[in-house]
């Protein structure tokens, strides 16, 4: 469901709206961490991953855009926030959680 839904529901059924955010379901702030030997970057990684999980959005219509690698690296921290430790994006899809440890893993290391 998306957030939007979500909090048009809650409005409605008188639901607690902070159940709105998705924000447990990622992996927590202190596992977004660098590991020295990571060896993933845009062109092993980075790229493709945008391209399948977020740019049939964020090529275009969606802001942020992401689809060069400084676009991504500009938006690290809200792409963090909404991905990897909040399961907020991709919207209304779902990402296994070891994704986005990768995804994490490879913006905590600075998008490389
Ligand atoms: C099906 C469409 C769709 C996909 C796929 C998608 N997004 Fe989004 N994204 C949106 C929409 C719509 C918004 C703006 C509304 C919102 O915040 O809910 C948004 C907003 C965002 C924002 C800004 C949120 C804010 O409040 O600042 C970020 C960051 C983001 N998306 C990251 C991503 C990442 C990273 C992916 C891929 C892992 C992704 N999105 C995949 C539709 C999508």
């Amino acid at each position: 469901m998306s957030r939007i839904t979500c909090l048009v529901l809650s409005l409605c059924l008188g639901l607690a709206a902070g159940a709105c955010t998705d924000d447990s379901s990622g992996i927590t702030s202190e596992e977004v961490v660098c590991p020295p030997a990571s060896t993933l970057n845009y062109n092993n990684f980075g790229q493709a991953f945008v391209t399948t999980h977020c740019l049939s959005c964020h090529a275009a219509k969606e802001r942020p855009l992401l689809g060069s690698q400084a676009a991504v690296t500009a938006n690290r921290a809200a792409i963090i926030r909404e991905a990897v430790i909040s399961t907020r994006m991709p919207e209304d899809a779902d990402m296994a959680i070891e994704d986005r440890r990768q995804l994490g893993e490879w913006l905590a290391c600075g998008a490389p």
